[in-house]
């Protein structure tokens, strides 16, 4: 049985998981793919710290030029991240005529139209399932599954280290700092975890989402990101007294005059199966013409699930060495974004101030007559309807009432606009909190 040769570069969580799912499930692997599919050499920071996996059955070096470098590998495996030293090797290993699987979201978003044009130079795949959501075969569904269609939402939870910090904090009254520690222990984190709470990595997967669904260029300069670090729980339990759950989702529509790109805290009613996705799930909703709204789900971080798609993406180029009459070069039929690059078109991506969106508008005022009715002159003014108003008791002895607006669909810059406003009034007296709301129909 031919022999298809992995080198890893990194074997940390999703290299240690990658190897041991490779191992633990060969014999299933070679009935599906046929022919053999083993770790050959795995580069790694500390030949001598712990592992997840056994180490036996393959050479490790410090070295990761050694793993690009070696004529028995067919498949480089990039597993270390960052965007600096696994972009050389990707290179590296593409003029060695490798072909490559990668997790790597942030080398993707920003420089997969480099690395992907490189590839098809030398005729290889790069493969990249696991750069999304996770153990989610996203990008293979939007890819392939639903290419007969003209796809005009995706709109995801898509880091599963903010759905596991807002869960554990709605549901358990745990604090942000103390979840975020044991999302890093449980290998959810980034290495720097600021990219999971203020929203980057998030913005990285819905580049990238965005580009194989409207076969727009990859552009992560142009995603409007807010992360979760300002959330405050009374929001989350005034959003749920009012029939919503707040999530981190990346938004990615298509509208006649652009498209939108965006990436925040929003509110999505409870009725939607999104809004009941938790911990560190992730949940993927595609809208196509043709097949209508689809939702897409699973584990979005941990060795396993991220090394299920990884796994996935060497078989892939596993069964087509193995078909191929040329035992180095067969790549994948499928276009890396989804689109010819030849036909990857640029779109108006919509400022902020045109986005079109729902509001969920908190006011903290004195508890004085005339209040409400000076703020809903303003929202008149401004031409924003108002879907529901919600006041909560002021604490016992205060005079601060927060008062709760459910906007309909407006302009963002018409909101910000009525909220400047807003603000200026001598009743009005903390900033306004503004959190967009999606209904997701
Ligand atoms: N830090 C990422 C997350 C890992 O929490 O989703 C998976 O991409």
């Amino acid at each position: 049985m031919k022999v298809i040769n992995v080198g890893l570069l990194g074997l940390g969580t999703v290299g240690g998981g990658t190897a041991n799912v490779l191992n633990r499930n060969a014999q299933q692997i070679s009935r599906r793919v046929g022919c053999e599919v083993r770790v050959h050499i795995a580069s790694v920071r500390d030949i001598g710290a712990p592992r997840i996996c056994e180490t036996k059955s393959f050479e490790l070096t410090q070295d990761p030029y050694e793993v690009v470098n070696d004529p028995s590998v067919d498949i480089v495996v990039e597993l270390i991240g960052g965007e600096t030293l696994s972009k050389e090797l990707i290179l590296a290993a593409i003029s060695n005529g490798k072909h490559i699987v990668t997790a790597n979201k942030a080398l993707i978003a920003m420089h997969g139209t480099e690395i992907f044009a490189a590839a098809a130079d030398k005729n290889v795949s790069v493969l990249y399932e696991s750069a999304v959501a996770g153990g989610i075969s996203i990008i293979k569904s939007i890819r392939e599954g639903l290419a007969g269609n003209d796809i005009s939402l995706v709109a995801g939870i898509i880091n599963g280290t903010t759905n596991f910090i807002l869960t554990e904090m709605r549901d358990k009254g745990r604090s942000f700092e103390d979840v975020l520690a044991e999302a890093q222990e449980l290998g959810y984190a980034e290495a720097d975890p600021t990219f999971d709470i203020e929203g980057i990595d998030a913005a990285h997967k819905l580049t990238i989402l965005a580009a194989i669904a409207f076969g727009t260029p990859l552009q992560f300069e142009k995603v409007y990101t807010e992360g979760i670090s300002s959330l405050h729980l009374q929001d989350v339990a005034y959003a749920r007294e009012l029939g919503y759950q707040i999530k981190h989702l990346g938004i990615a529509k298509a509208l006649e005059d652009g498209i939108e790109l965006r990436v925040h805290p929003t509110l999505v009613p409870e009725k939607r199966l999104i809004a009941n996705v938790d911990g560190v799930m992730n949940a993927v909703l595609v809208k196509g013409d043709a097949v209508g709204n689809t939702l897409h789900y699973g584990a979005g971080a941990g060795a396993e699930p991220t090394a299920s798609a990884v796994v996935a993406d060497i078989l892939d180029i596993a069964r087509a060495l193995n078909l191929s009459e040329d035992s180095k070069n067969a790549p994948i039929n499928v276009p890396a974004l989804a689109f010819e690059a030849q036909s990857i078109k640029e779109r108006k991506v919509m400022q902020p101030k045109e986005f079109r969106s729902a509001y969920y508008l908190r006011v903290d005022v004195n508890d004085v007559p005339g209040v409400m009715s000076q703020l809903s002159t303003v929202f008149a003014e401004y031409g924003i309807s108002i879907e529901g108003i919600t006041q909560k008791e002021p604490a016992k002895g205060e005079l601060k009432v927060s008062v709760i607006f459910l906007t309909q669909r407006t302009q963002e810059g018409l909101i910000d606009d009525a909220i400047e406003k807003i603000q200026g009034m001598p009743d009005v007296l903390d900033k306004v909190t503004r959190i967009r709301v999606e209904h997701l129909d």
